[in-house]
């Protein structure tokens, strides 16, 4: 669905901190003039410590909150978070609306009203990264116009080296970078950033913590919930686990209690978060607890529906799938990221399973589960790949039926061990595969949703439609978009849909029965 033009553009080191001028040296800081701007380092990001993996225990922190001399920090005044990136990052996103609300600051839309923004980057593809120096761009104006305001970019990309020399040399006018494992300490940040005038920036390359008890801003009627953070799997294209840190679980009864309470708030639908949620519980080391264990309690939970994302095919295992068949409030929707049908490319990439275990693993999955929807994400264009290995993945998107998939032009991540393989794919020939792809997954999307045609399903409806206020729009449990006549009252419900109507990537159908008791 999504299509990528990337070159590759390895930022350079954009000035050397041995020779950048030492200001102030103060316990935990430093403070340089760079470029006529001064740059308070409290910590900055390392590749090489990112890359560590260690034994550490993971510390459990349930007191970090906001003090209280900070709680009148932002009256009367006005943020904005603009969230590129994955539901990681959303989700991160409601945490620091959470605490910015906590210290007086009212949200808004309007950037001139704003008395700071954020802007929670992503560094997965490189357009990612341009989307954002583009935004960087904008705002410099507005800090002009407005130099009371406060600039900060957090996120993914504030882990990288590159990237964060690049904003301290080439965008002195942000006054706050602060990395994924930092985002509890925003309000001593912003404390800093107000007070001081310096450039803060606080990039922690640990490995990670964990940091319960942050106040959250939800909105809707869906909520996300964490249930384990970062990422060990080191697929060779990907810098997640250079930005995410270790794998971490959160433990069992602060997950559970969190979602009893949004159970209780009248939340209709909760998306369990992770990296790969089904590796959730392999660092205990004191209880012998799963994912499966996690999916079962979930299972006895009063809400209505769950979701997950996203699951890795090494972790999947039976135990998973037999949970999974309980259904109920387990959905019937599987991503299942597959990356390529190559075994060859596959290794290549460090996913650690063949094309026939992924395969097999599908099989086991529809062999309990017939009716189950299966999305995924696929690469192409990986340095090396032939065209056979290309049609390996078609046969694969074939053989599979999936109802959709994210698909993506292979772009090159600084640090990464795909970013030193020699490329030797064309760029046209990357985007003709990417063509054919999609050609190939729009189909049989729409196959998929033809058979559906007469189908009764089951919708949690989300508001009116985007394109036709006349209309309602809503979900099945599947996650299909289906649009409909219907009542404003039926919003946040769940009501019965009969299909009437398919598109590729939606259905339209009439309603069957009013409200249904959930
Ligand atoms: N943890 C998830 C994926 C997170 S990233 C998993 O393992 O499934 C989301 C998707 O972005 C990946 O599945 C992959 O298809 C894509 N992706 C990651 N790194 C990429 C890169 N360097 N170039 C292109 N696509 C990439
Ligand atoms: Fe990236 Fe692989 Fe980890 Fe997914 S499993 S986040 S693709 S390294
Ligand atoms: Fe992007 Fe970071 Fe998510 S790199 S995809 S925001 S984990």
């Amino acid at each position: 669905m999504t299509q990528e033009n990337n070159k590759s553009k390895d930022y350079a080191k954009y000035f050397d901190f041995s020779t950048a001028k030492v200001i102030k040296q103060e316990e935990g800081k430093t403070t340089y003039r760079i470029n006529g701007r001064e740059i308070s380092i409290n910590s900055a990001p390392n590749h090489t410590e990112e890359k560590r993996r260690g034994k550490e225990d993971i510390q459990v922190h349930y007191d970090a909150g906001i003090p209280d001399e900070l709680k009148e920090i932002g009256k009367d005044k006005h943020y904005i978070i603009y969230t590129f990136g994955c539901q990681m990052n959303e989700h991160d996103t409601e945490t620091m609306k959470g605490m910015l609300e906590e210290m007086g600051y009212q949200s808004t839309e309007d950037r001139k009203l704003a008395d700071i923004i954020l802007l929670n980057t992503c560094a997965i593809r490189e357009n990612a990264e341009d989307k954002v120096f583009g935004e960087l761009g904008h705002l410099k104006h507005l800090k002009t116009e407005k130099p009371g305001l406060i600039l900060g970019v957090c996120g993914c990309m504030s882990q990288e080296e590159s990237v964060v020399h690049r904003i301290m040399a080439k965008h002195g006018f942000v006054d706050m970078i602060f990395g994924t494992h930092n985002i509890h300490r925003l309000p001593y940040l912003i404390q800093d950033a107000l007070f001081s005038k310096e450039m803060v920036v606080e990039v922690w390359s640990k490995e990670g913590d964990i940091i319960e008890n942050l106040p959250k801003k939800r909105e809707g009627m869906r909520a996300w919930v964490n249930i384990m953070y970062g990422c060990d799997k080191f697929c060779t294209y990907c810098i997640v686990p250079f930005t995410r840190g270790k794998e971490r679980s959160r433990r069992p009864e602060d997950v559970i209690a969190e979602v009893r309470d949004l159970a209780r708030q009248g939340f209709k639908e909760i998306t369990l978060l992770g990296q790969n949620v089904n590796a959730y519980g392999k660092d205990f080391t004191d209880i012998e607890y799963t994912f499966a264990h996690l999916m079962d309690d979930m299972h006895k939970i009063d809400i209505p529906r769950v979701r997950f994302m996203t699951s890795h095919p090494r972790d999947f295992d039976d135990q998973l799938i037999d949970v999974l068949a309980k259904r109920g409030n387990l959905v019937e929707h599987i991503h299942l990221p597959v990356q390529s049908g190559s075994t060859q490319m596959l290794k290549i990439m460090s996913r650690k399973y063949t094309r026939e275990q992924y395969l097999e693993l599908v099989r086991k999955i529809k062999k309990v589960i017939p009716d189950v929807v299966l999305t995924t994400d696929i690469i192409v264009g990986f340095p090396g790949e032939t065209d056979e290995q290309f049609e390996d993945t078609l046969s694969l998107v074939k053989e599979v039926g999936y109802d959709s998939a994210y698909t993506f032009i292979y772009s090159p991540r600084v640090g990464t061990p795909a970013a030193s393989m020699e490329d030797n794919v064309p760029m046209d020939v990357k985007k003709e595969r990417l063509q054919r792809l999609n050609d190939s997954i729009k189909q049989s999307s729409r196959q998929i949703h033809d058979n559906m045609v007469g189908q009764v399903v089951e919708v949690l409806v989300e508001g009116e439609s985007k394109n036709n206020a006349n209309m309602l729009s809503g979900r099945t449990r599947t996650n299909k978009l289906i649009h409909f006549e219907g009542s404003k009252d039926l919003i946040e419900t769940f009501v019965h849909v009969k299909v009437t109507d398919s598109f590729t990537w939606f259905m339209k159908g009439e309603l069957v029965t009013e409200q249904v008791p959930m």
